[in-house]
């Protein structure tokens, strides 16, 4: 079981630290973690974001536990050479198209939240986002127009079967909760989304027993804010599904509780946070390591099919909260490595 770790910039080492205490902690006879460096962290060590040698370790192993990239001091650099590529190069290189985002409120721990504790008490939502198309991964280009004005330009685009296949994962992950899928898009602008809400269409008659709903993701930001308990598994594309995640962590309480594992055909997977590498915090030992814990909860899942042991580490999270102990993000005064002894002890 030989899991790559890549934790990279910013909260990215302090957060990943503490997963891996957690992974550690369960003594999984052959589990065997080989460090990699990714981001900024890589671009000054190695010139480039996504070195050959951390390519290859991720291909030598069953997963990815991710930590963050970015780092502001890199954004003057040419777009391939900045920390965010090394995340987005890994989901391409790798094929990692599923990210599956889920959110969900801890019970007892509704006043988390900043929204009414009995509105955020019904949320248990899944967005399933692609992460291998849209504006993404277009072309994309500075230019000057003839009339010597800037302009900068993204091509947002996806074709049939890379809507076809996430759109699969979709409706599989109906199946297995409540049977609703809401397909987010914006059909009504946007000629990718048309594509894109008619292939949902298309799939949707292999599973009759799934009620699928569409939604413009304008519509579909307020009504997480509104009515969040109204979603169950909800599939988007790229930038949406971006949006949206993060907007579904407030729901919940803070950005520093979402997983997320980002899915290949077959069991091969990167898990990471749902945030970033949080410069505003970095190197104070006050970033909440609970996202990150929980992304090692669903490796061992799905990469690994140890659901006992995912459980697991998910009760020891969700009895620390309950016990009180909360980070800063959440109004509570535990630091990082507070939180992980906390739920190693729980574990
Ligand atoms: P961010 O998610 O890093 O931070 C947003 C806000 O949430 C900040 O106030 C931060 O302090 C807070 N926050 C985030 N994680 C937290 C945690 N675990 N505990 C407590 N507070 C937490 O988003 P940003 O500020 O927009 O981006 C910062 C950098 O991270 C950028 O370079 C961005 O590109 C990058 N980023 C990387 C990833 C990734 O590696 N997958 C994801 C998102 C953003
Ligand atoms: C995320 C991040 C990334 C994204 C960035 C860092 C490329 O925001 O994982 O949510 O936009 O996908
Ligand atoms: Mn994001």
């Amino acid at each position: 079981m030989r899991i790559a770790v890549f934790a990279g910039d910013g909260i990215g080492p302090e957060v990943t630290e503490q997963a891996v205490r957690v992974l550690e902690k369960l003594e999984l006879p052959g589990l065997e973690l080989v460090e990699g460096d990714v981001g900024g962290a890589a671009y000054y060590k190695h010139g480039h974001p996504l070195p050959a040698e951390t390519l290859e370790i991720a291909r030598s192993a069953q997963a990815i536990l991710f930590g963050a990239v970015g780092d502001f001091s890199c954004d003057h650099l040419e777009r391939h050479l900045r920390p965010e590529q090394a995340i987005l190069g890994l989901r391409k290189e790798l094929g990692l198209f599923a990210n599956l985002r889920p959110a969900q409120v801890f019970a007892g721990l509704e006043d988390l939240t900043t929204l009414r504790p009995e509105v955020a008490s019904k949320i248990d939502l899944l967005i399933v986002r692609e992460l291998n198309g849209d504006v993404y991964f277009g072309e994309k280009g500075m230019r000057t127009l003839e009339d010597g004005r800037r302009q900068g330009w993204d091509m947002m685009s996806y074709a049939e079967d890379e809507v076809r296949r996430i759109a699969h994962v979709g409706f599989k992950a109906a199946m297995g909760r409540s049977k609703k899928l809401c397909s987010v898009d914006k059909a009504n602008v946007l000629e990718t989304s048309q594509l894109w809400r008619d292939v949902v269409i298309e799939v949707a008659k292999e599973y009759p027993e799934v009620e699928l709903t569409h939604m413009y993701v304008d519509n579909a930001a307020m009504q997480l804010v509104k009515n969040p308990g109204q979603f169950d598994v909800i599939v988007t594309g790229n930038l949406f599904g971006d949006i949206l995640s993060d907007q579904a962590s407030m729901c919940v309480g803070s950005i520093g509780l979402l997983a997320s594992a980002s899915l290949a055909e077959g069991t091969y997977g990167l898990y990471e946070p749902i945030h970033g590498s949080a410069p505003d915090i970095a190197g104070k030992g006050l970033a909440n390591p609970m996202a990150t814990i929980l992304s090692a909860a669903m490796l061992l899942r799905h990469s690994l099919g140890l659901e006992a042991e995912a459980a697991r580490i998910e009760a020891a999270v969700a009895k620390t909260l309950a016990d009180g102990i909360k980070g800063g993000d959440l109004g509570g005064s535990a630091g990082t490595r507070e939180i992980g002894d906390a739920v190693l002890e729980r574990l």
